[in-house]
């Protein structure tokens, strides 16, 4: 197990644990922090690559570059072999998702002080919803990297899973868990039978109830909270001389935080300045127009996470979007948040009702809901998936840390 390890690599946030004295833990990855964030920023100043907290800290403090968020959700998506530019560079996809699952094994190697040749990545039940065989390309892909990044015996297991683990590690008697990982990019969930007893066996297939889950994720609270509340400040939902509607295919696009260096290309730009000879609303637009000349983007999407964050806390807040030109604040309501994602929250109860219709079991009859991820603070999913499981106990795990720890015990198990 020595060279062993667990990785979550998630859409948001990154951890790797090991087993110190046959304990999982989770390893230091950025200023004595657990998580690295999954991002990526190409400083063109510098012509360096940096990571986590650093890298969003210099795109923010205005280096020329190419920020990246999101990157796992490429996976499986048709961008994977596609490319971003800045200065002339080209930047492929899959070879930033190498950087970045190179830096955390290299940050995990520094922090546990010997090499590591062996992992159990964790990957979300679906990477991609309804299609078998782009999930599968999903997971290829991400073998082919652990393996260039250097790993040589590479296994998976399902997030949810790893999640319940971390959790059995913790209980003295047997429960019917239903465990919900709600992370940045999909929803995961698992219905198991744990106890210390069952902990010891090597084989839990018997276990497992049910896995289920759908590509929703905090990123796309965060679209949604942006195109409902920020973007129509930028131009989206008004009209063109002609009386037809701004294109809005630019608005998701920057609400996207894996499409968001769409816009920056030279023929978006050169459509957009066509688009704005037809405007009727020529502030709003322009203030898009300036928002894309200053590559501001990510730092919108930052603002709008940071305003959706804050609303897991308080009704109602106060975004200072002093970027924009004029500087804007915005008031954000929690009940205008919850009618944007409701769709998606639909979604996601209904991945939860087919888990238990699947899984043949009584939803009174689960002792205990197991939250994870940093999602399962939105309220509104909460107690929707609460009110599923009306019995249960709600449990709330590291969220941004069982995952990663789940997948450690899964590595010394596997490994050992
Ligand atoms: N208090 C909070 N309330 C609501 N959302 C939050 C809160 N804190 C963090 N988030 C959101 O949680 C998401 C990140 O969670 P997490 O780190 O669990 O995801 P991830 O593991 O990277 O993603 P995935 O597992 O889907 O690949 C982000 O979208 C972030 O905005
Ligand atoms: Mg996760």
């Amino acid at each position: 197990m020595a060279n062993a390890c667990g990785m979550d690599f998630g859409t948001s946030n990154s951890t790797v644990g090991c087993s110190r004295q046959g304990q999982a833990t989770l390893l230091a990855l950025e200023d004595g922090k657990m998580t690295l964030p999954s991002v990526v920023f190409f400083n063109a100043d510098e012509n360096e690559f940096t990571y986590g907290r650093a890298a969003l800290n210099t795109y923010l403090s205005g280096y020329e570059g190419r920020l990246m968020r999101s990157l796992k959700s490429l996976l499986g998506s048709g961008m994977i072999d596609g490319q971003t530019e800045v200065g002339g560079r080209a930047l492929p996809f899959r070879e930033l998702l190498v950087q970045f699952i190179g830096e955390l094994k290299q940050r995990a190697e520094r922090a546990c002080g010997h090499a590591l040749d062996s992992v159990v990545l964790g990957r979300p039940v679906y990477f991609v919803d309804d299609n078998p065989a782009a999930d599968q390309l999903a997971q290829d892909t991400l073998t082919d990297i652990a393996r260039a990044v250097g790993f040589r015996h590479i296994d998976f297991q399902f997030e949810p899973i790893a999640a319940a683990f971390d959790y059995e590690s913790g209980i003295d008697r047997e429960e019917l868990v239903l465990i919900a990982d709600i992370g940045g990019g999909t929803s995961d969930f698992s219905l198991l039978r744990l106890s210390p007893q069952r902990a010891a066996k090597a084989e839990r297939r018997d276990d497992i109830l049910a896995t289920g889950g759908v590509h929703i994720g905090g990123t796309d609270f965060d679209k949604y909270l942006s195109l409902s509340s920020v973007m129509p400040l930028l131009g989206l939902g008004s009209k063109l001389n002609s009386n037809s509607e701004v294109p809005s295919g630019y608005y998701f696009n920057l609400a996207t935080w894996h499409t968001i260096n769409l816009i920056y290309t030279r023929k978006a730009w050169q459509q957009l300045q066509d688009v704005y000879r037809e405007v009727s609303e020529r502030e709003k637009f322009g203030r898009l127009l300036d928002l894309v000349e200053q590559r501001a983007g990510h730092w919108l999407a930052l603002q709008v996470e940071a305003g959706k964050i804050a609303l897991s806390a308080d009704e109602s807040v106060e975004l200072q979007l002093d970027r924009l030109s004029p500087p804007q604040t915005l008031q954000l309501e929690r009940s205008d948040f919850d009618a944007s994602i409701q769709h998606l929250v639909t979604t996601v109860e209904l991945t939860v009702g087919n888990l238990l219709r699947d899984a043949g079991v009584r939803a009174d009859a689960i002792d205990t809901v197991f939250f994870t991820g940093g999602s399962s603070g939105v309220h509104l999913l909460r107690q929707k998936i609460g009110a599923l499981v009306p019995n249960a106990r709600q449990v709330e795990g590291d969220l941004f840390g069982s995952i990663g720890t789940g997948l450690a015990l899964d590595a010394i198990r596997k490994f050992s």
